[in-house]
């Protein structure tokens, strides 16, 4: 974890009382910390760091999850690398979905974060746009997968084509990507482990409908944002599911309750002030869809229409 980002971190368990984190440097390589530990003198919880990554989410990996989440899975990360970086591998059927998240970010100095970050495309494409991109995953394949393109700016991986046949495909960073000006973090979209207005530039790319607390990371994305001078993009295709939790919990897809109806009409409502919620307002600059594409093997895509709110205040 570099040294840099110990300067707006702090103790998720004790949230809403923010409390900052002590470290203690077991092994360090310049301005990364390999292996250490970071310390709420306030609540006494300890977070490791481990071979360079910083273990914030609360529940892990001190409590062993009753079940372990898809996206740790070897074939999921294999099927996510597809996504981000399939136009980098110059594969014919990628989208074109993260330039065009990308294209509606502005170029805006201080941090940028990409909550549920996976292997980290977009986390690459706030460093173009900031001083300092982070990415969060609660996923530690995910962040370990991001992290290894981030030190040796190239990753192997199997991308599979059918059956049990995989290829050998290798993605490997544009020059002008800083990946010294990133990091990746395991922490969780609902407990966010960073100080009130630490981020100019904010990200929840396909996160909302994946969480049991969505309004909660609203929430949190809005405390974290700057007060003033600070850019949001959300996008989401709204795939509620009572899987990850229950339709009392949903910010739309529901006939009655405060956020029946669309639910990109009401996280619109919801950053500009017009719904219960954040206590703060955003202006909503502009809203649109951008298809995304997770492929499965090379005869199976699954095509997503990702609604994009960009806000800012
Ligand atoms: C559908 S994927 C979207 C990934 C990425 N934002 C994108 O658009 O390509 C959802 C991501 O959210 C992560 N995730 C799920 N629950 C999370 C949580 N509570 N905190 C942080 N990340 C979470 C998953 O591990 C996964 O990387």
């Amino acid at each position: 974890m570099k040294k840099r980002i110990l300067e707006v971190l702090l103790c998720p368990s004790c949230l809403p009382e923010e409390h900052g984190l002590d470290p203690r440097i077991i092994k360090e390589e310049k301005d990364d910390i390999l292996e250490g530990v970071l310390s709420c003198l306030h609540c006494g919880r300890e977070y490791a760091i481990q071979n360079g990554i910083a273990f914030l989410d609360p529940g892990s990996p001190q409590k062993v999850p009753d079940k372990v989440s898809k996206y740790e899975a070897a074939p999921v990360v294999s099927s996510y690398l597809w996504s981000h970086y399939g136009d980098l591998l110059k594969d014919e059927n990628a989208s074109a979905a993260y330039q065009a998240w990308s294209e509606q970010m502005g170029i805006l100095s201080g941090f940028a974060l990409d909550a549920g970050s996976a292997v980290g495309r977009f986390t690459f494409e706030l460093s173009r746009k900031s001083d300092f991109a982070i990415g969060i995953d609660n996923s530690i394949s995910f962040i370990r997968t991001a992290r290894e393109l981030m030190l040796r700016r190239e990753k192997e991986f199997e991308l599979l084509q059918e059956g049990l046949v995989t290829q050998k495909k290798t993605v490997t960073m544009p020059e002008g990507w800083k990946s010294q000006n990133t990091e990746f973090l395991v922490a969780d979209a609902q407990r966010l482990p960073f100080k009130s207005g630490s981020f100019s530039s904010l990200a929840s790319l396909n996160l909302v409908d994946k969480l049991p607390e969505p309004l909660v990371h609203l929430k949190e994305m809005n405390r974290v944002a700057k007060p003033r001078q600070s850019q949001f993009l959300f996008s989401d295709p709204f795939s509620w599911s009572d899987e990850v939790t229950g339709p009392g919990n949903w910010l739309g897809g529901t006939h009655e309750g405060p956020y029946s109806g669309d639910g990109v009409k009401n996280v619109m409502e919801i950053l500009s002030g017009r719904k219960n919620g954040l206590g703060s307002q955003w202006n909503i600059e502009r809203m649109g869809h951008v298809w995304w594409k997770i492929r499965t093997h090379q005869n199976h895509y699954e095509l997503i229409r990702s609604c994009f709110i960009k806000a800012n205040r």
